[in-house]
């Protein structure tokens, strides 16, 4: 029971990277378990910013293992490209552990993401990263793993096999230029045999530290709306970061699991395209983007703003099973007269408390909010919540009430020592 998960409540961007950073220290190992490099995760050390895509937030702090689980997909290059970044920003990747078992994003993944969002009308404003294609092939069975990449041979044989697959859908569907065999294996041979040292089988090695009780972060990326089974489908990424993707994206059991932390922005962002109730098109959504630099660290696209949604949180406690809640961005609402949660929809004058499945629904959806009175104090320094102003005291207090889920923590920035613990992490 010393696992830790840590989930993006919302549609991603919550500020996951930051947490899990926050709980690495204490931590045996951090593993990532699904997702790619379509992922931005901001750190800062001091002076420092750490941008992480595909390596574990993990990596940052010394001591623990950073452990790319399983359910994982990965691009070699932003890999070995991301490696190369933070080793000139002083950090060591000795501790870097990655599933021989995970997927490899391969170019004609990328090509064909590209391809898909430019031919499409009904556009998902992707992060072009080639995810949803990589996914596709692992459940099509028709996927290439670390363990076949680093073997020359076999790695020869399965490009050998499908690439022509690749090419002819490049080609005839998209009309676009095929991928040459030759330039690809020899580039993905080479990335292979420098990440080679890092494989091993990620999920042995985590049975056993979990058994020997060693204290295990499971870093979600993206969030819980962006959920394939869960989330606003179709608009959504092709993995689960729900509670539930650790079981089969790290190999590990629910028994082993102690709690499941939902980490919350006290307002909502959204990358890309998508339902989204509670959206602001005004002066206060321009406010709360500027003050809280919101611009997505893959593709710097300004992120779409909008009051909290306890509606969509609701949802995430239920099918994550969230047992505690980290709050952050409380100073980006500092300055505002009055704050906003919504608590229920109203859909053709009948009123919706839980999260609606078809698109449809949210054509005409009205939104039922509470307003709680703002704050105006810059809340930055603040240490502790009872030195908060009782505004924000209370607002904080209200999500978790509303949520019924306990607050493990807030933060009033980006950095480590802005983020505040209400009652110790591990028991
Ligand atoms: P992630 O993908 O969930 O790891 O989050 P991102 O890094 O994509 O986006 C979160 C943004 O909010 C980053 O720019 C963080 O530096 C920033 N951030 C995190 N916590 C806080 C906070 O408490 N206050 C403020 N102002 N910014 C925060
Ligand atoms: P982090 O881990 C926010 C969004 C994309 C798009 C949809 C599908 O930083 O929270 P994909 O490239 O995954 O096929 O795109 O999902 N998306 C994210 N939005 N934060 C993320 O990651 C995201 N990863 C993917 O914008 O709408
Ligand atoms: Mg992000």
């Amino acid at each position: 029971m010393s696992g830790i998960i840590v989930v993006g409540s919302q549609w991603g961007d919550e500020g996951k990277g930051k947490i899990v950073d926050f709980f690495a220290e204490q931590a045996d190992a951090v593993v990532r378990y699904q997702g790619g490099n379509n992922a931005g995760h901001t750190i800062w050390h001091g002076d420092t910013k750490f941008e992480l895509s595909a390596l574990p937030s993990g990596i940052i702090t010394p001591g623990q293992l950073a452990i790319l689980g399983n359910g994982v997909v990965i691009n070699p290059e932003a890999l070995l490209k991301e490696i190369a970044e933070v080793e000139a920003q002083g950090i060591s990747i000795e501790n870097l552990r990655i599933s021989n078992r995970a997927h490899v994003i391969m170019p004609y993944h990328i090509e064909l993401d590209r391809a898909a969002e430019q031919a499409t009308s009904n556009r998902i404003g992707t992060t072009k990263k080639g995810i949803g294609p990589a996914y596709t092939d692992k459940i099509s069975r028709v996927g290439i793993r670390i363990a076949d990449l680093i073997d020359p041979e076999v790695f020869g044989q399965l490009l050998k096999e499908y690439l022509p697959f690749k090419n002819q859908q490049l080609t005839k569907l998209y009309g676009k230029e095929p991928l040459d065999y030759d330039e690809i294996y020899q580039k993905y041979v080479d990335m292979g045999q420098q990440l080679a040292p890092y494989v091993t089988d990620t999920a042995y090695l985590l049975g056993k530290m979990l058994r020997a009780d060693k204290r295990v972060v499971f870093e979600g990326a993206q969030g819980v709306m962006l959920d394939v089974d869960h989330g606003t489908y179709p608009y959504v990424t092709s993995s689960n970061p729900t509670a539930g993707g650790v079981m089969n994206g790290a190999g590990v059991g629910p028994k082993q699991i102690q709690d499941v932390v939902g980490v919350i922005k006290a307002y909502t962002s959204r990358v890309g395209a998508g339902p989204f109730p509670t959206e602001l098109h005004d002066e206060i959504a321009d406010h709360i983007r500027e003050i809280g630099h919101e611009y997505g660290v893959v593709t710097k696209r300004p992120r779409r703003i909008g009051w909290l949604d306890a509606v969509a949180l609701r949802h995430a406690v239920q099918v994550s099973g969230l047992t505690k809640l980290a709050i952050n961005s409380l100073d980006v609402l500092s300055g505002l007269d009055e704050v906003k949660i919504a608590t229920s929809y109203s859909h053709k004058g009948e009123r919706v408390d839980h999260f609606p499945a078809s698109d449809t629904w949210f054509e005409g959806l009205d939104v039922n909010y509470e307003t709680l009175p703002g704050w105006q104090e810059d809340i930055t320094g603040v240490e502790h919540f009872e030195d908060l102003p009782k505004n924000a005291q209370n607002y904080l207090t209200r999500i978790a009430e509303i949520l019924d889920v306990d607050l493990l923590s807030f933060a009033v920035g980006p950095t480590p020592e802005q983020t505040h613990l209400l009652t110790p992490v591990w028991q």
